[in-house]
């Protein structure tokens, strides 16, 4: 890391332990999806202490702050995530969670504290920026259909000219921070399967069309659409996470639900995905005499990265941390509604690094002893301020 103190580091460096507070905060303190009113009033009150910002709450758990600077300039939107999620937490830290069964598994808590930090630092130092930076404080990240498609709806991103967003990232090293251009998260679709068969007594198979030996055909057959249909060297994955039928040993079931998920990159790839589906589960009902019903639900649209808001981002980051810091990030197949924002305007989203083998944080994203090395809340805080002094100086 670059030693000479950027303007970003010495303010940064000012915030750094009221960041890890406010990440403890919202930690003790996590809501569920759409439900994250405490979060967001303490978000509006704490911007609310900060000089020269326009707030107002587009949604009722959401909060979006203006820093309009009155120099004609660029509008960049930076946005954090503020929900948890449905866990019972393990890890025995004296800032766990307080709310049972519920917990910042995902490192939202982190974001939230990072674009406050941001926000109190860039309108404490307004006089060096122009145009306009808007600070979006999103709800319901992990619940479909997501809290950033209603933020756009409401218009959060008119005349915006770029947004960025960052994810605290496990599969990145503590201190380091991973960009990339073009595909960087999935699609996370969801499928639906009943197979409809004829129930009866197991001993005379003949008289019954059996759900569970046709279910298992599907499920293989679809199998080959990831081996044998999709170019080997295109990211896809199809997981039949549930099956479900029958109640006895003697017993054949009438019918069979399944459901499971598909990752994809592209529109295309979606849509291929869910009419081969339905011809491999009609084809193989149809041969053997059953019926089946099929749903398949789109999710996010993949975080497709633009091209000339990623080398900005890249150049501005390289320039404030250096090469031994930045690098190229790996494709996940995990999904953000970060993309709904990048249907609207030109965008790019980054990890910052969070994985730290000394420390014990090991645990992946979404799991009961998942945290993150708070030590990162000041590099992704200062990747922000950098960006937006880069883009807006
Ligand atoms: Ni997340």
């Amino acid at each position: 890391m670059k030693e000479t103190a950027t303007r970003a580091a010495s303010w940064v460096a000012e915030v750094e332990s009221q960041l890890i507070a406010w990440r403890r905060h919202f930690h003790r303190h996590p809501e569920l999806s759409f439900q994250e009113e405490q979060t967001a009033n303490y978000v509006y009150d704490t911007l609310a202490s900060f000089p020269g910002l326009e707030l107002s709450r587009p949604t009722k758990t959401s909060v979006v702050a203006r820093l309009v600077t009155g120099r004609p300039g660029k509008v960049l939107a930076l946005r954090a995530d503020m929900d948890a999620l449905p866990i019972d937490e393990e890890n025995e830290v004296e800032f766990a969670s307080q709310n049972p069964g519920v917990m910042h598994a995902c490192g939202h808590d982190g974001h939230t504290a990072m674009l406050l930090g941001t926000a109190k630092i860039l309108s404490e130092h307004r006089d060096e920026l122009s145009g306009e930076v808007r600070f979006i404080f999103q709800h319901a990240e992990e619940l479909i259909p997501g809290g950033a498609r209603e933020l756009v709806e409401q218009g959060v991103l008119d005349g915006v000219d770029a947004v960025v967003g960052q994810h605290l990232w496990q599969g990145t090293a503590s201190q380091k921070i991973a960009v990339r251009a073009d595909a960087l998260m999935a699609a996370p679709d969801t499928f639906y399967i009943t197979i409809l068969g004829r129930g009866g007594h197991a001993a005379q198979p003949h008289l019954n069309v059996d759900p569970i030996a046709i279910g298992a055909q599907v499920v293989t057959n679809l199998q080959h659409m990831a081996s044998r249909m999709v170019d080997p060297l295109e990211p896809f994955v199809l997981s039949v996470t549930k099956f479900v039928g029958g109640t006895a040993d003697n017993v054949i079931p009438g019918s069979v639900e399944m459901c499971g998920t598909v990752r994809t990159f592209s529109e295309e790839r979606r849509d291929y995905a869910a009419e081969w589906m339905e011809n491999i589960i009609r084809g193989i009902t149809s041969a053997h005499g059953a019926n089946y019903t099929f749903r398949y639900e789109k999710g996010y649209s993949p975080v497709i990265n633009d091209e000339a808001v990623t080398e900005l981002v890249r150049q501005a980051l390289l320039a404030e941390f250096g090469e031994e810091v930045v690098e190229e990030a790996v494709q996940t197949m995990g999904g953000e509604d970060f993309s709904a924002y990048q249907s609207a305007v030109p965008g790019t989203f980054f990890f910052t690094g969070i994985r730290n083998d000394e420390k014990g944080i090991v645990y992946p994203h979404h799991h009961p002893r998942f945290d993150l090395d708070e030590d990162s809340l000041a590099l992704g805080c200062r990747a922000f301020v950098a960006i937006a002094l880069q883009m807006l100086a």
